[in-house]
């Protein structure tokens, strides 16, 4: 799969390159202050679920980070995970992959939950069109906050 102007390409996560993509991932925020820990991540990448879609992100051939989205979720899909590494960042390539997923699943909704310090991603999401619409409580760590975030897409009736 790749964005009209292929800016970027995915490709399903394998499992020969997991350990290293979740050794990364931990290393991040917010996971890294969520307290993630690699195996979680190997679990979360490779088990069997057929609502779940985890992709690496390619630009020019390198892994530039990962995407998973939960289809079916509430009319329209969930970015359950969405991870651009050092390097990678800042360039637009996030907001690509965000549109891409807007024109590729077709739905009146996009959602995802962020990490209520997580004020950069924060951001990210608000100019990409996305609202806050709940608070959910000690969701992933007790005492922290996760957003869940939803951008309505209106689409012409069919
Ligand atoms: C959040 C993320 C996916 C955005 O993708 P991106 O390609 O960096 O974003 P874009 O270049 O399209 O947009 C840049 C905006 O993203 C925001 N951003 C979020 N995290 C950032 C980071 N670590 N570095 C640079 N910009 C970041 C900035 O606020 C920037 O906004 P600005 O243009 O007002 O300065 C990416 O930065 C990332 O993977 N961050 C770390 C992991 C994370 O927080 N994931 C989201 C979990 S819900």
């Amino acid at each position: 799969m790749s964005d009209g102007e292929q800016r970027f390409s995915l490709s399903p996560v394998r499992g020969e390159y997991v350990s290293a993509l979740s050794i990364l991932l931990c290393s991040m925020e917010p996971w890294l202050t969520l307290g993630y820990t690699p195996e979680v991540f190997e679990f979360y990448l490779l088990h069997s679920d057929p609502t779940l879609t985890r992709n690496v992100v390619l630009i020019s051939g390198e892994v530039a980070g990962v995407v998973s989205l939960r289809n079916p979720w509430l009319f329209g899909p969930l970015i359950e995970l969405l991870a651009l590494f050092e390097g990678f960042r800042g360039q637009g390539i996030g907001r690509s992959i965000v549109d891409w997923i807007g024109e590729r699943y077709q739905a009146n909704n996009l959602w995802v939950t962020v990490s209520s310090f997580n004020l950069r991603a924060q951001r990210f999401y608000e100019r990409a069109g996305f609202q806050k619409t709940a608070i959910l409580e000690d969701l992933i760590k007790q005492g922290w906050e996760e957003i869940l975030l939803r951008k309505q897409i209106r689409r012409q009736e069919r």
